[in-house]
C-alpha cells in the first residue's frame, strides 16, 4: 500500500483548439497522502478543473494530450484506455461537481441511482437497499428510506450535494476528488457539508482534492494548499504555514482579495487584469508578473527557474519574485523592500 494515494508529476495538457495545440496545464507536481486533504486555489481559467479531468481520464482523448505521470497507488493512469479507467473511476476515486443536478439523473429515484452506482461496480452486490439507506445516513440524510423514492428535484441543493458524496463514496473510494463541493451552497449548507467531507475523510482514510475559489473553505478542510497561475503550480505548503507565510506574490494577492480579510470600512481588493489566454502563456517565465502594473519589462520577461524552490518544510514556492520584493505590496507603487 502506497502512503501517497495520488501522484503526478510533470503533467502537462494541451487541448487542439482551432488545430493549433494550446498548452492549459504546464508541468504539475502534485501528490495526496491517504486522509490528507489538498486544497487546489487559484482564479477562474488556472487549469484547477483540467487537472481534475486529468487525474479521471475525462477528457477527449482526440482533442487533448495529457503527458506526465499521475499514479494512483502506483498505478499509472495517464494511457489508460476508456475501459482501464472504468476500473477506477467511481470506484476507487469518487467524485463530486459543482451541481449535482446536472451530474444526477433526473428521471431515475435517488435509491435507484446509488444502487446502480454500486452495481456497475459489483453485479452480485448483496442487500443493496440495506447499502443505498447506510450510505444515505452516513451522508446525514435522517429519513433515508423517503428520499430514496424521491427524484432529484424534489430535493434542496444542499440534500442533493448529499447525494452526490453518498454515490461518490458507494464504493470505498481511495481518493475523492470534490471540484467546487459548496460554490452553489448557501453558507450554512456550505458548512454541514464540509463537515460531512470531513467526517469522511477520518472515516474513511482517503485522499481528497478539493477544488475551491473560497479561502474560508480551505482554511477550514485543507492539510495542504497547492496554489495554480495560469496552468501552473506557483506555491504549495501546509495550510496554516501558507497563511501565515505566503510568499508568491501571487498567493499574497489571493489571501488580500479574500473578502473575510476585509475589516470594515476596508475597500476590498480586486487583482487588476486576468489569467492569460492560453495562446499567451510562456511558462518559462512567472506569468503573474505580467500583472503587477509597476513592475519593469525586464522582471516581468525573465525566464526563471522550472523547478518550484524548497523554501521551508513542505513550502514550495515558483520563480524568485518573492525575494525580491518579499515585504513589497504588489498593489502599490513605491513600497520596495
Ligand atoms: N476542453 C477544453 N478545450 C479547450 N480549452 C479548455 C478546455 N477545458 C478547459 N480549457 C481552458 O483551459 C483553461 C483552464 O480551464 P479550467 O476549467 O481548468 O479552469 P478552472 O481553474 O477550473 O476555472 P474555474 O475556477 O472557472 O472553474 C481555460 O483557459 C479554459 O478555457
Ligand atoms: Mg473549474
Amino acid at each position: 500500500m502506497n502512503e501517497k494515494i495520488l501522484d503526478s508529476k510533470n503533467v502537462s495538457v494541451s487541448f487542439r483548439i482551432n488545430g493549433e495545440l494550446q498548452t492549459a496545464l504546464h508541468k504539475i507536481s502534485v501528490s495526496i497522502k491517504r486522509g490528507e486533504v489538498l486544497a487546489l486555489v487559484g482564479e477562474s481559467g488556472s487549469g484547477k478543473s483540467t487537472l481534475a479531468m486529468s487525474i479521471m481520464g475525462l477528457h477527449n482523448a482526440e482533442q487533448t494530450e495529457v503527458t506526465g505521470s499521475i499514479t494512483l497507488d502506483g498505478h499509472e493512469l495517464i494511457g489508460l484506455t476508456e475501459r482501464q479507467f472504468d476500473q477506477y473511476r467511481g470506484v476507487r476515486v469518487g467524485m463530486i461537481f459543482q451541481d449535482p443536478l446536472s451530474s444526477l439523473n433526473p428521471l431515475m429515484k435517488i435509491g435507484e441511482q446509488i444502487s446502480e452506482a454500486i452495481v456497475v461496480h459489483d453485479k452480485n452486490a448483496p442487500n443493496l437497499k440495506g447499502h443505498v439507506q447506510r450510505l444515505l445516513t452516513d451522508v446525514g440524510i435522517i429519513n433515508p428510506k423517503r428520499v430514496a423514492q424521491q427524484y432529484p428535484h424534489e430535493l434542496s441543493g444542499g440534500m442533493r450535494q448529499r447525494v452526490m458524496i453518498a454515490i461518490a463514496l458507494s464504493n470505498e473510494p481511495d481518493l475523492i476528488i470534490a471540484d467546487e463541493p459548496t460554490t452553489a451552497l448557501d453558507a450554512t449548507i456550505q458548512a454541514q457539508i464540509l463537515d460531512l467531507i470531513k467526517e469522511i475523510q477520518l472515516k474513511k482514510n482517503a485522499g481528497i482534492l478539493l477544488i475551491t475559489h473560497d479561502l474560508g473553505v480551505v482554511a477550514e478542510t485543507a492539510d495542504t494548499v497547492a496554489v495554480m497561475y495560469a496552468g501552473q503550480i506557483v506555491e504549495q505548503a501546509d495550510v496554516e504555514e501558507l497563511f501565515a507565510n505566503p510568499k508568491h506574490p501571487y498567493t499574497r494577492s489571493l489571501l488580500r482579495a479574500d473578502p473575510s480579510n476585509v475589516s470594515p470600512g476596508e475597500e476590498l481588493y480586486a487583482i487588476s487584469g486576468t489569467v492569460p489566454a492560453l495562446k499567451d502563456m510562456d511558462h518559462s517565465k512567472d506569468l503573474f508578473l505580467q500583472r503587477i502594473p509597476w513592475l519593469s519589462d525586464d522582471v516581468v520577461n525573465a525566464t526563471i527557474d522550472e523547478e518550484l524552490e524548497v523554501v521551508g518544510d513542505n513550502h514550495f514556492v515558483r520563480g524568485n519574485a518573492w525575494k525580491t520584493f518579499e515585504f513589497l505590496d504588489v498593489t502599490e507603487k513605491g513600497h520596495a523592500k
